[in-house]
């Protein structure tokens, strides 16, 4: 059984641990070799453009974004669920990249902080932490957008009127060490308002 089949059987993964090393990976189109036993392809659109890797079994989305791909803007804080600074679209969906192990996502959408602006124009949730001052050293921003970004749309699609407190609670997975939350809820708030 291939391992990327035990992973998505919930199979433990680390019957496959031992036969791993890293993998090289390339953008479709792109030169592409295949190294060992231990990895296995995967394709991805990721920020709209297609992917495909060779990689260990064990990397990450959080990893195959940072160190595969250079897109570094979803960032490791906690690397344990804990802090959402790693935030990316997973399908749409919010989702802590550290978590979730890319195999088990092969085919899946992503998108990273790096594919929120439409060229040289910002998203509304990144123009409004500008003009509100949301953040402060901004380790944690890129994940606070994704993460906006997906509550928004899980609001709207559930029908829930996000007042302040719905937002803190639904953005409660998104750490920020400086203290910014306040600014925060307000550009998510902005952002809401003009939607309705
Ligand atoms: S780095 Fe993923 S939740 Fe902290
Ligand atoms: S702006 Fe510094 S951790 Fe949030």
């Amino acid at each position: 059984m291939e391992c990327r089949d035990r992973l998505k059987r919930g199979l433990p993964w680390i019957e496959c641990v031992a036969l791993l090393t890293a993998r090289r990976t390339s953008w479709v189109g792109q030169a592409f070799s295949r190294h060992g036993p231990g990895s296995t392809l995967m394709q991805f659109t990721i920020n709209g453009r297609a992917f495909e890797a060779d990689v260990d079994i064990r990397t990450s989305l959080l990893d195959l974004c940072r160190e595969h791909l250079g897109l570094t803007g979803a960032k490791k804080g906690c690397d344990h669920g804990q802090c959402g600074a790693c935030t990316i679209l997973l399908d749409g969906r919010r989702a802590n990249a550290c978590l979730a192990l890319a195999v088990a996502h092969d085919g899946a959408e992503l998108t990273t902080v790096e594919g929120l602006a439409a060229g040289d124009d910002l998203h509304p949730l990144q123009a409004a932490f500008i003009e509100h001052d949301a953040f402060q050293c901004g380790y944690c921003t890129p994940g606070q957008l994704c993460s906006a970004v997906g509550m928004l749309a899980e609001a709207e699609a559930e029908g829930v009127a996000l007042d302040a407190a719905e937002i803190r609670e639904r953005m409660s997975g998104n750490l920020c060490r400086c203290g910014a939350y306040p600014n925060i809820v307000a550009a998510i708030r902005a952002v809401e308002s003009k939607k309705a």
